[in-house]
Protein backbone atom coordinates (compact mmCIF):
# COMPACT_ATOMS: atom_id res chain seq x y z
CA UNK A 1 0.00 0.00 0.00
CA UNK A 2 1.48 3.50 -1.24
CA UNK A 3 1.74 6.19 1.26
CA UNK A 4 -0.25 8.97 1.17
CA UNK A 5 1.84 11.81 -0.26
CA UNK A 6 1.21 14.11 2.64
CA UNK A 7 3.89 11.29 4.85
CA UNK A 8 7.49 12.03 4.86
CA UNK A 9 10.16 9.91 4.12
CA UNK A 10 12.21 8.33 7.33
CA UNK A 11 14.40 9.29 9.01
CA UNK A 12 12.47 10.88 11.32
CA UNK A 13 11.93 14.25 10.58
CA UNK A 14 11.89 17.16 13.10
CA UNK A 15 10.26 20.57 13.33
CA UNK A 16 12.13 23.01 15.78
CA UNK A 17 11.92 25.95 13.44
CA UNK A 18 10.15 26.95 9.96
CA UNK A 19 13.12 26.38 7.68
CA UNK A 20 13.40 22.65 8.42
CA UNK A 21 10.39 22.31 5.53
CA UNK A 22 11.38 23.18 2.56
CA UNK A 23 8.63 25.87 1.02
CA UNK A 24 7.65 22.68 -1.46
CA UNK A 25 7.00 20.93 1.84
CA UNK A 26 5.33 23.90 3.58
CA UNK A 27 3.03 24.57 0.90
CA UNK A 28 1.90 21.09 0.71
CA UNK A 29 1.86 21.04 4.62
CA UNK A 30 -0.95 24.38 4.10
CA UNK A 31 -3.12 22.06 1.65
CA UNK A 32 -3.42 19.00 3.98
CA UNK A 33 -4.55 21.63 6.32
CA UNK A 34 -7.08 23.16 4.23
CA UNK A 35 -8.41 19.50 3.53
CA UNK A 36 -8.63 19.02 6.97
CA UNK A 37 -10.51 22.42 7.60
CA UNK A 38 -13.29 21.64 4.80
CA UNK A 39 -13.56 18.47 6.37
CA UNK A 40 -12.57 16.03 3.41
CA UNK A 41 -9.76 14.13 5.62
CA UNK A 42 -11.23 11.60 7.41
CA UNK A 43 -8.42 9.35 7.77
CA UNK A 44 -6.67 8.41 11.07
CA UNK A 45 -2.78 8.58 11.02
CA UNK A 46 -2.15 8.65 14.52
CA UNK A 47 -4.38 5.45 15.80
CA UNK A 48 -2.93 4.19 18.19
CA UNK A 49 -0.17 6.58 18.38
CA UNK A 50 0.74 8.83 21.28
CA UNK A 51 2.11 12.56 21.50
CA UNK A 52 3.95 13.25 24.54
CA UNK A 53 3.38 17.18 25.02
CA UNK A 54 5.74 18.57 27.63
CA UNK A 55 5.08 21.98 28.84
CA UNK A 56 8.03 24.24 30.60
CA UNK A 57 5.37 27.42 30.08
CA UNK A 58 2.26 28.25 30.42
CA UNK A 59 -0.43 27.39 27.03
CA UNK A 60 -4.12 27.53 26.30
CA UNK A 61 -3.86 27.64 22.64
CA UNK A 62 -0.72 25.06 22.22
CA UNK A 63 -1.85 22.56 24.61
CA UNK A 64 -5.65 22.06 23.49
CA UNK A 65 -4.95 22.34 20.00
CA UNK A 66 -2.27 19.95 20.04
CA UNK A 67 -4.43 17.72 22.28
CA UNK A 68 -8.01 18.17 20.55
CA UNK A 69 -5.79 17.27 17.01
CA UNK A 70 -3.90 14.57 18.10
CA UNK A 71 -7.30 12.97 19.32
CA UNK A 72 -8.66 13.64 16.23
CA UNK A 73 -6.48 11.97 14.03
CA UNK A 74 -7.51 8.57 15.99
CA UNK A 75 -4.19 9.25 18.93
CA UNK A 76 -3.45 9.87 22.29
CA UNK A 77 -2.13 13.02 24.06
CA UNK A 78 -0.12 13.12 26.95
CA UNK A 79 0.32 16.52 28.70
CA UNK A 80 3.16 16.86 30.94
CA UNK A 81 4.53 19.62 32.76
CA UNK A 82 8.26 19.63 33.35
CA UNK A 83 8.09 21.04 36.81
CA UNK A 84 6.19 17.28 37.30
CA UNK A 85 8.55 15.32 36.03
CA UNK A 86 12.59 14.44 36.77
CA UNK A 87 12.97 16.91 33.98
CA UNK A 88 11.98 19.73 36.52
CA UNK A 89 14.56 17.85 38.90
CA UNK A 90 17.62 17.94 36.81
CA UNK A 91 17.25 14.59 34.89
CA UNK A 92 19.30 15.59 31.57
CA UNK A 93 16.97 16.39 28.48
CA UNK A 94 19.51 13.15 26.38
CA UNK A 95 18.26 10.79 28.91
CA UNK A 96 14.29 11.93 29.04
CA UNK A 97 14.68 12.46 25.06
CA UNK A 98 16.01 8.74 25.03
CA UNK A 99 13.44 7.17 27.43
CA UNK A 100 10.24 8.84 25.86
CA UNK A 101 11.03 8.15 22.88
CA UNK A 102 10.47 4.51 24.04
CA UNK A 103 7.11 5.14 25.01
CA UNK A 104 5.48 7.52 22.59
CA UNK A 105 5.47 8.66 18.86
CA UNK A 106 6.07 12.25 18.58
CA UNK A 107 7.00 15.03 21.02
CA UNK A 108 6.15 18.83 21.32
CA UNK A 109 8.19 20.81 23.67
CA UNK A 110 7.42 23.90 24.72
CA UNK A 111 10.25 25.70 26.79
CA UNK A 112 12.86 28.38 27.05
CA UNK A 113 16.48 28.04 25.41
CA UNK A 114 15.84 26.64 22.14
CA UNK A 115 19.25 24.73 22.25
CA UNK A 116 16.99 22.68 24.96
CA UNK A 117 14.21 21.74 22.18
CA UNK A 118 17.88 21.25 19.61
CA UNK A 119 19.28 18.65 22.36
CA UNK A 120 16.15 16.69 22.73
CA UNK A 121 15.68 16.38 18.81
CA UNK A 122 18.70 15.24 19.06
CA UNK A 123 18.40 12.07 21.51
CA UNK A 124 14.78 11.35 20.66
CA UNK A 125 14.27 8.51 17.99
CA UNK A 126 10.62 10.17 17.20
CA UNK A 127 10.04 13.50 15.90
CA UNK A 128 10.30 16.31 17.98
CA UNK A 129 8.17 19.24 17.70
CA UNK A 130 8.59 23.06 18.86
CA UNK A 131 5.58 24.79 20.56
CA UNK A 132 7.42 27.63 21.42
CA UNK A 133 10.73 28.83 22.61
CA UNK A 134 12.52 32.23 23.35
CA UNK A 135 14.07 31.89 19.77
CA UNK A 136 11.13 30.78 17.49
CA UNK A 137 7.45 29.87 17.81
CA UNK A 138 6.92 28.27 14.07
CA UNK A 139 3.66 26.24 15.06
CA UNK A 140 2.04 29.97 15.35
CA UNK A 141 3.73 31.43 12.41
CA UNK A 142 2.52 28.79 10.23
CA UNK A 143 -0.93 29.72 11.29
CA UNK A 144 -0.72 33.03 10.52
CA UNK A 145 0.79 32.44 7.12
CA UNK A 146 -1.74 30.01 6.07
CA UNK A 147 -4.40 32.38 7.30
CA UNK A 148 -2.42 35.30 5.15
CA UNK A 149 -2.89 32.56 2.07
CA UNK A 150 -7.11 32.38 3.22
CA UNK A 151 -7.35 35.91 3.66
CA UNK A 152 -5.28 37.73 1.03
CA UNK A 153 -5.10 34.75 -1.50
CA UNK A 154 -1.16 34.16 -0.49
CA UNK A 155 2.25 36.14 -0.62
CA UNK A 156 3.88 37.40 -3.69
CA UNK A 157 3.71 40.86 -3.46
CA UNK A 158 2.94 41.50 0.37
CA UNK A 159 3.84 43.31 2.88
CA UNK A 160 4.24 42.68 6.59
CA UNK A 161 4.27 44.80 9.18
CA UNK A 162 5.75 43.86 12.48
CA UNK A 163 5.17 46.61 15.34
CA UNK A 164 6.97 45.71 18.92
CA UNK A 165 9.41 43.09 20.67
CA UNK A 166 11.35 41.40 18.45
CA UNK A 167 10.97 38.54 20.05
CA UNK A 168 10.50 34.54 19.41
CA UNK A 169 7.27 35.93 17.45
CA UNK A 170 9.22 38.26 15.27
CA UNK A 171 12.22 36.22 14.68
CA UNK A 172 9.67 33.65 13.13
CA UNK A 173 8.48 35.90 10.82
CA UNK A 174 11.81 36.56 9.82
CA UNK A 175 11.92 32.95 8.91
CA UNK A 176 9.04 32.67 6.66
CA UNK A 177 9.50 35.93 5.37
CA UNK A 178 12.74 34.18 4.05
CA UNK A 179 10.72 30.84 3.13
CA UNK A 180 7.66 32.90 1.20
CA UNK A 181 9.28 35.70 0.02
CA UNK A 182 6.30 38.11 1.00
CA UNK A 183 8.41 41.76 2.40
CA UNK A 184 8.25 42.26 6.07
CA UNK A 185 8.96 45.36 8.01
CA UNK A 186 9.72 45.62 11.57
CA UNK A 187 9.30 48.40 14.38
CA UNK A 188 11.26 47.83 17.30
CA UNK A 189 12.62 50.44 19.86
CA UNK A 190 15.99 50.25 20.10
CA UNK A 191 17.51 47.61 22.78
CA UNK A 192 14.56 45.33 21.22
CA UNK A 193 15.43 44.21 18.27
CA UNK A 194 14.77 40.53 16.71
CA UNK A 195 18.15 38.11 16.35
CA UNK A 196 20.80 39.64 13.96
CA UNK A 197 22.02 36.52 12.42
CA UNK A 198 17.89 35.49 11.47
CA UNK A 199 17.49 38.89 10.13
CA UNK A 200 20.68 38.79 7.69
CA UNK A 201 19.51 35.50 6.79
CA UNK A 202 15.84 36.39 5.81
CA UNK A 203 17.53 39.63 4.42
CA UNK A 204 19.75 37.56 2.01
CA UNK A 205 16.19 36.16 0.91
CA UNK A 206 13.88 38.92 0.76
CA UNK A 207 13.01 42.17 1.48
CA UNK A 208 13.35 43.00 4.93
CA UNK A 209 13.98 46.44 7.01
CA UNK A 210 13.65 47.60 10.51
CA UNK A 211 13.04 51.07 11.92
CA UNK A 212 11.96 52.49 14.95
CA UNK A 213 8.95 54.24 13.57
CA UNK A 214 5.46 51.93 13.84
CA UNK A 215 3.96 54.90 10.88
CA UNK A 216 6.73 53.75 8.30
CA UNK A 217 6.67 50.25 8.73
CA UNK A 218 2.72 49.84 8.27
CA UNK A 219 2.51 52.38 5.56
CA UNK A 220 0.85 50.60 2.72
CA UNK A 221 1.60 46.86 4.88
CA UNK A 222 -1.25 44.33 4.21
CA UNK A 223 -0.82 42.39 7.37
CA UNK A 224 -0.58 44.16 10.39
CA UNK A 225 0.86 41.87 13.47
CA UNK A 226 2.10 42.64 16.92
CA UNK A 227 2.34 40.87 20.67
CA UNK A 228 3.19 41.26 23.82
CA UNK A 229 5.65 43.34 25.48
CA UNK A 230 6.72 40.61 27.68
CA UNK A 231 6.95 37.39 26.94
CA UNK A 232 6.95 34.59 28.94
CA UNK A 233 10.09 34.00 31.51
CA UNK A 234 10.65 38.18 31.29
CA UNK A 235 7.77 39.03 33.89
CA UNK A 236 10.05 40.82 35.87
CA UNK A 237 10.71 43.36 33.19
CA UNK A 238 7.38 44.39 32.85
CA UNK A 239 7.58 47.45 34.03
CA UNK A 240 10.93 48.69 31.90
CA UNK A 241 9.33 46.93 29.05
CA UNK A 242 5.66 49.10 29.51
CA UNK A 243 8.09 52.31 29.34
CA UNK A 244 10.07 51.16 26.46
CA UNK A 245 7.03 50.33 23.96
CA UNK A 246 5.10 53.21 24.68
CA UNK A 247 4.37 54.07 21.28
CA UNK A 248 4.48 51.07 19.85
CA UNK A 249 0.53 49.79 20.54
CA UNK A 250 -1.53 49.01 17.33
CA UNK A 251 -4.27 51.37 17.36
CA UNK A 252 -7.10 52.80 14.67
CA UNK A 253 -4.66 55.62 13.84
CA UNK A 254 -2.13 53.04 13.04
CA UNK A 255 -4.12 50.85 10.74
CA UNK A 256 -5.41 53.85 8.94
CA UNK A 257 -2.05 53.76 7.24
CA UNK A 258 -2.08 50.07 6.25
CA UNK A 259 -3.69 49.11 2.94
CA UNK A 260 -7.27 49.47 3.04
CA UNK A 261 -8.02 45.81 3.15
CA UNK A 262 -5.12 45.23 5.44
CA UNK A 263 -5.61 42.18 7.99
CA UNK A 264 -4.35 42.64 11.63
CA UNK A 265 -3.27 39.26 13.12
CA UNK A 266 -2.29 38.72 17.03
CA UNK A 267 -0.86 35.31 18.03
CA UNK A 268 -2.78 35.68 21.47
CA UNK A 269 -3.27 36.23 24.45
CA UNK A 270 -3.51 39.73 24.40
CA UNK A 271 -3.14 42.64 26.49
CA UNK A 272 -5.53 45.09 25.27
CA UNK A 273 -4.25 49.14 25.65
CA UNK A 274 -0.64 47.87 25.66
CA UNK A 275 0.32 46.91 22.33
CA UNK A 276 -2.62 46.33 20.86
CA UNK A 277 -6.55 48.74 21.44
CA UNK A 278 -9.81 46.95 22.14
CA UNK A 279 -11.06 48.97 18.85
CA UNK A 280 -8.74 47.11 16.67
CA UNK A 281 -8.62 43.78 18.04
CA UNK A 282 -12.12 43.37 17.97
CA UNK A 283 -12.53 45.52 14.65
CA UNK A 284 -13.27 44.74 11.20
CA UNK A 285 -9.69 44.10 10.04
CA UNK A 286 -8.40 41.66 12.90
CA UNK A 287 -8.39 37.58 11.91
CA UNK A 288 -7.56 36.83 15.37
CA UNK A 289 -9.76 34.44 15.95
CA UNK A 290 -9.23 32.82 12.52
CA UNK A 291 -5.63 32.83 12.76
CA UNK A 292 -6.05 31.02 16.91
CA UNK A 293 -8.35 28.50 14.92
CA UNK A 294 -5.70 27.30 12.36
CA UNK A 295 -3.48 26.23 14.68
CA UNK A 296 -5.67 23.31 14.93
CA UNK A 297 -5.47 22.80 11.21
CA UNK A 298 -1.82 23.40 10.69
CA UNK A 299 -1.16 21.21 13.83
CA UNK A 300 -2.86 17.90 12.51
CA UNK A 301 -1.47 18.65 9.29
CA UNK A 302 1.99 18.87 10.78
CA UNK A 303 1.51 15.64 13.10
CA UNK A 304 0.20 13.36 10.07
CA UNK A 305 3.12 14.19 8.27
CA UNK A 306 5.91 13.57 10.77
CA UNK A 307 4.04 10.86 13.09
CA UNK A 308 1.24 9.46 10.79
CA UNK A 309 1.12 5.76 9.41
CA UNK A 310 -0.66 5.41 6.38
CA UNK A 311 -4.38 4.12 7.25
CA UNK A 312 -5.52 3.39 3.54
N1 LIG B 1 -0.31 31.69 20.80
C1 LIG B 1 0.03 30.72 21.68
O1 LIG B 1 0.98 29.95 21.50
O2 LIG B 1 -0.79 30.66 22.76
P1 LIG B 1 -0.61 29.79 24.06
O3 LIG B 1 0.53 30.39 24.85
O4 LIG B 1 -1.93 29.93 24.78
O5 LIG B 1 -0.32 28.37 23.69
N1 LIG C 1 6.04 36.05 22.67
C1 LIG C 1 5.08 35.36 23.49
C2 LIG C 1 4.24 34.44 22.67
C3 LIG C 1 3.18 33.72 23.44
C4 LIG C 1 2.38 32.78 22.61
C5 LIG C 1 5.80 34.61 24.62
O1 LIG C 1 6.83 33.99 24.35
O2 LIG C 1 5.33 34.67 25.75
Amino acid sequence: MADPPHRMPMPKRDLLAITDFSRAELETLMALALRMKRGDYLERPLAGKTLAMIFGKTSTRTRVSFEVGACQLGGQPLFLSSREMQLGRGEPIRDTARVLSRYVDGIMIRTYAHTEVEEFARFASVPVINGLTDLLHPCQVLADVLTMREELGGWAGKIVAWVGDGNNMANTWLEAAGQFGFELRLACPEGYEPNHALFDRAAARTRVTITELPEEAVAGAHVVTTDVWTSMGHEEQAEVRRQAFAGYGVDEKLMALADPAAIFLHCLPAHRGEEVTDAVLEGPQSRVWAEAANRLHIQKALMATLMGSPTR
